[in-house]
């Protein structure tokens, strides 16, 4: 058993980063059972979940439709902000019920979540009929993790605090057969405030280009039409090579190189963001024109107590920048409110920044308290209440941008890579722009994994409708 230590998971050395290869697992627990994977969180867990239904795969796992139907449950968690959390011990607690009609069922967790101290000792604590936890830093020890459980019949526990290696052959089974994650590098050494994946996620450490781009050329063989380079600061790419100087620029510059017709990256912290990165991204036509760029705050006071290194004029210049040198770009942000002790003209230095750079699409959030983050001891007056009334006013704000930018596309014509059948109607089609901008298209199902030309009809705050142009 190893419980995780948050004073442990803070620690940065100079340490040399580790290069393991994964071995594959000889254990077959798993032939004729089935196995469901739920994932929170973002991309990155995401992909996990992918390196996780390849593990059980190995195993003898096979997956299945439903998590009724499975013997094997696990969560993939996101500890980002208290509703995430929220959503995991709701479905344990409708899990508890299951296991209780179905005792031979396995119930594992694992993710962000597993990497904190509160919530381990409440999984000892109040849910011991769980049967195994295991965090970011082993994923590819799963096998023998669950093993484990499975003989001993008791609650395994591993979670290790530690900066992190970097694991390469990985097995994956991916979601999408035309789009694809590609990590680039792991954790995270910004430690903004009020933010807790430094501590889930290890320090900064970055692949090696040749895996990455040997990764993206095999993608390229097998079809791929896309893929999104990941990494939680994606532009402090390099900077922890010590044999080499190689940077984001230069392996974005050596991805749009395979070949690859759409080259994607999330997420980018406005404080690495190179003019050569912008300059690679201007030249090269399957580097696609959208930035994602969290501001968090438009008040120099909240984004110092943040702790986000760069002011809002800083942003601004960067923001105009990208703007001026990337014909048609679209940039989305992230925006926390109520962190503590914004006031009124804080939040309205927000609005006011929002009015400015009129984002494509932001994602907004209310601060939310993690234990074990600096600004989790700040004492903060402001009500609840207040935060909401806030967040209300700037969606307001932010939904009537995103309708109006998407306005401006009416009547033009767009490239879209294919992706599915329309949620809302079963008759349509729909793909992303290169944009970023979700597309419902009258049309058939042969178009999925295509990249076409799209007439822009109609626009929303949120997606598009469009007809596809022959020829
Ligand atoms: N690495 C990315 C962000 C990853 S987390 C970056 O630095 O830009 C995604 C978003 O969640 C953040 O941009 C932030 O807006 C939000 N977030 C993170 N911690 C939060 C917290 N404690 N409360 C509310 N929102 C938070
Ligand atoms: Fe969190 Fe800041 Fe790191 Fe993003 S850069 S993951 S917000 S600490
Ligand atoms: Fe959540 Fe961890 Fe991602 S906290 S946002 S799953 S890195």
């Amino acid at each position: 058993m190893e419980i995780p230590s948050l004073k442990d998971a803070a620690k940065r050395s100079k340490n040399e980063i580790k290069i393991q290869n994964y071995s594959s697992t000889n254990s077959s627990i798993g032939i004729g059972k089935k196995y469901y994977v739920k994932t929170y969180g973002c991309q990155m867990n995401e992909h996990d979940s992918e390196n996780i239904r390849a593990i059980l795969e190995e195993m003898g796992f096979r997956e299945a439709s439903d998590y009724i139907n499975a013997d094997l449950i696990i969560l993939n968690t996101c500890a980002i902000r208290e509703n995430a959390h929220n959503k995991v011990f709701g479905f344990l607690g409708r899990l508890k019920h299951l296991k209780r009609e179905k005792p031979s069922l396995m119930i594992g967790m694992c993710g962000c979540m597993a990497q904190e101290e509160v919530v381990v000792n409440e999984i000892m604590d109040k849910y011991k009929w769980l049967n195994f936890v295991f965090g970011t830093h082993n994923i590819h020890k799963l096998s023998s993790i669950l093993t484990t459980a499975v003989e001993r019949q008791k609650q395994e526990i591993e979670v290790w605090s530690k900066e992190g290696d970097i694991l390469e052959n990985m097995p994956v089974k991916r979601d999408s057969n035309i789009k694809a994650w590609v990590n680039i590098m792991y954790g995270c050494d910004k430690f903004c405030t009020y933010c807790i994946v430094p501590f889930t996620r290890g320090k900064q450490r970055s692949r090696r280009k040749e895996d990455i781009i040997e990764e993206v050329k095999s993608l390229v063989k097998s079809n791929y039409k896309e893929v999104t380079l990941l990494g939680q600061n994606v532009n402090a790419y390099g900077k922890d090579f010590i044999d080499e100087e190689y940077n984001m620029a230069n392996l974005l510059e050596d991805v749009a190189k395979t070949g690859i017709e759409r080259v994607r990256f999330v997420t980018s912290h406005p404080w690495d963001f190179t003019d050569n990165m912008i300059d690679v991204i201007a030249s090269y036509k399957n580097i696609m024109p959208y930035i994602h760029l969290p501001i968090q705050s438009g008040s120099n006071k909240i984004l110092k107590l943040m702790g986000r290194r760069y002011k809002k004029e800083d942003y601004i210049e960067l923001f105009n920048k990208i703007k001026s040198k990337i014909p048609n770009v679209s940039i989305t942000t992230d925006i926390i409110v109520g962190f503590p002790n914004e006031t009124e003209e804080d939040f309205n230095e927000t609005l006011d920044i929002v009015n400015y750079c009129k984002f494509d699409l932001a994602y907004t959030f209310i601060y939310s308290k993690r234990e074990g983050t600096p600004a989790c001891k700040l004492l903060d007056p402001i009500s609840l209440d207040e935060k909401e009334k806030r967040l209300y006013k700037l969606n307001e704000l932010i939904n009537s941008y995103a309708k109006m930018n998407n306005e401006k596309l009416v009547g033009k014509t767009v490239p879209v890579l294919i992706e599915g059948v329309s949620e809302k109607d079963n008759n349509k089609i729909c793909g992303y722009t290169d944009t970023m901008k979700l597309v419902n298209i009258l049309g058939t199902k042969d178009l999925i994994g295509k990249i076409v030309m799209v007439k822009i009809t109609d626009a929303k705050s949120f997606s598009l409708d469009g007809e596809i142009i022959n020829g």
